[in-house]
């Protein structure tokens, strides 16, 4: 015999679950996972219940609770603090040079900013375009590879200027911009510094290091972590908080926000660990903005729902690897509202384009 709250639980359960079903008929139930496939089809009525009782947790609600968490009550933040002294990648890798050294040249986060030697597809690509003849031995560093491609040359002690001529990379590139060549000394510091480099200062706007640093998602490390790896942010043992994971991840993908100490559309130096929501804003309300495309709206929907509606079952790391670079693991992370941002009737998938106009693509 079940005992009454397990049994209150499943009732609970039955409900939001029917209520999802109407939401989505024959879209993400009917797709063909392991997991929501099997268990939506093979459950009976009756058996609906053990299987939503066995995820151990409620599927989120459908609904606004009547009164949104305050985002902004848990844990503090390091505005006004000094930057710390943090490791640097290369140090970390001389140790995970072999589980993290050999795909972190290939992960978007590693390869974000780069200096031309490592970028000689990049720098071909520049040789090729005669437009750029006046300025293509100043261009020192490349931004971006995938969707879009940014020029960069230092401009002093963390500083980069921005070249206002822009690539869309593939076998022809396309040029925006090439009519009307010049560096902007102000742009990168004031606009993008906080997102594409490391430790950002964002009084001198100046940053320790280029690109993406281990220390923007593991945080200030400590070396005693390699006796107690609970010490460190994501590791195994310490990947269990969702508001924690949402604010390391959201201090780069909501791309929408602004801090309130600065108003600089990035946060104000934000240490893993710390309460993103005490000094970045966002209009959550886009999330229920039916225009904004999937891939931009899943990530406003799910930080949205951890850090306003107290969802604790699916964060960022519910569905994506980072450092395996994949999100194959999405199609068992358990359903909801979220999954039809990208997934329509029976598999099909919604096509998004990636862009924003704070990065200017
Ligand atoms: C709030 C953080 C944030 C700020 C500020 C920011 N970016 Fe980004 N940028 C991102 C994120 C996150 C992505 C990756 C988005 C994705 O692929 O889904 C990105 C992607 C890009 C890309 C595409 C890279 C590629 O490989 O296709 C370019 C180019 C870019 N940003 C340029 C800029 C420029 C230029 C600025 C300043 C004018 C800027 N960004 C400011 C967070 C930011
Ligand atoms: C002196 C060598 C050394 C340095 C430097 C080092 N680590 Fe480690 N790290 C270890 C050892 C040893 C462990 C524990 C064994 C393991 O899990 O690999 C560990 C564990 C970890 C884990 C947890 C793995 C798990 O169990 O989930 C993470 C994450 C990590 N390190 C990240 C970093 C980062 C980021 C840096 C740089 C800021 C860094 N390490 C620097 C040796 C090092
Ligand atoms: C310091 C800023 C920053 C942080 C923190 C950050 N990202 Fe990113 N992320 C980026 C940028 C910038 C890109 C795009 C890089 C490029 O293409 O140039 C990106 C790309 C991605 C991509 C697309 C990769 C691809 O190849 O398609 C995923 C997925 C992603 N990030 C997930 C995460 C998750 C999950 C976290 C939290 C653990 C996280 N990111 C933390 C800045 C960040
Ligand atoms: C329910 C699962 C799920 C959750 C939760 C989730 N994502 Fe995703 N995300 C996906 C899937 C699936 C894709 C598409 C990947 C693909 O095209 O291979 C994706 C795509 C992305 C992309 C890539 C856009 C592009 O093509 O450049 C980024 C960046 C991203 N997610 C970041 C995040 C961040 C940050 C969070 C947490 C706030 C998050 N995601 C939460 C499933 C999820
Ligand atoms: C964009 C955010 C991000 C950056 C930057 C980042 N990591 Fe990670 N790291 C993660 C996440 C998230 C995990 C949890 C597993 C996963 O998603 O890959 C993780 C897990 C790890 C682990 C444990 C691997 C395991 O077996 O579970 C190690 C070690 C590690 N990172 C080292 C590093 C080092 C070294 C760097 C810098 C070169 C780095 N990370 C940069 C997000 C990041
Ligand atoms: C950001 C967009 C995005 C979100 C959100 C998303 N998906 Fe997906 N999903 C995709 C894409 C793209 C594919 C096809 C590529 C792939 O397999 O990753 C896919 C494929 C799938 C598949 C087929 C995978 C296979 O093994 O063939 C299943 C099942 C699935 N999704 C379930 C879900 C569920 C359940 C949710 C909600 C928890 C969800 N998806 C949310 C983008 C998304």
């Amino acid at each position: 015999m079940r005992d009454p709250q397990r049994i209150h639980g499943s009732l609970t359960a039955i409900k939001t679950l029917a209520v999802f079903a109407a939401l989505l008929p024959f879209s993400v139930f009917g797709l063909n996972s392991q997991n929501s496939k099997q268990a939506l089809n093979q459950c009976s009525p009756g058996e609906f219940s053990l299987m939503a009782v066995s995820a151990q947790q409620p599927a989120a609600p459908s609904a606004p609770p009547q009164n949104p968490i305050d985002p902004a009550a848990w844990g503090g933040n390091h505005v006004g603090k000094p930057i710390p002294e943090f490791v640097h990648g290369d140090e970390c890798l001389f140790c995970h040079r072999n589980n993290i050294g050999p795909t972190w040249q290939k992960n978007a986060h590693g390869v974000t900013v780069r200096q031309g030697e490592d970028a000689p597809e990049l720098q071909a690509m520049v040789l090729k375009q005669p437009a750029l003849r006046s300025v293509a031995t100043q261009i020192e560093y490349f931004l971006g590879s995938r969707h879009r491609v940014r020029f960069l040359k230092k401009d002093g002690y963390g500083k980069f200027a921005l070249l206002t001529a822009q690539a869309v990379p593939g076998a022809e590139s396309r040029w925006i911009d090439l009519d009307k060549l010049s560096w902007d000394k102000d742009r990168f510091g004031n606009r993008c510094a906080g997102c594409h480099s490391t430790a950002v200062d964002s009084s001198a706007k100046t940053f320790a290091a280029f690109g993406l640093d281990c220390y923007a998602c593991h945080g200030d490390v400590t070396l005693d972590h390699t006796k107690d790896t609970s010490l460190m942010w994501l590791s195994k043992k310490r990947r269990g908080d969702a508001r924690a994971i949402t604010s390391i991840c959201a201090q780069c993908h909501l791309r929408m926000g602004k801090s309130r100490s600065t108003g600089l559309p990035y946060a104000n130096n934000f240490i893993a660990g710390d309460n993103l929501f005490q000094d970045y804003e966002v209009d959550f309300g886009k999330a229920d903005d039916v225009s904004l495309n999937p891939g931009d709206r899943h990530i406003l929907r799910n930080v949205r729902d951890v850090v306003m509606r107290g969802q604790t079952t699916t964060n960022c790391l519910t569905c994506h690897e980072v450092h395996a670079n994949s999100s194959a693991k999405h199609s068992s992370a358990t359903a909801g509202p979220i999954c039809t941002d990208c997934h329509g009737s029976k598999l099909e998938v919604k096509p998004y384009v990636v862009h924003s106009a704070l990065c200017e693509y």
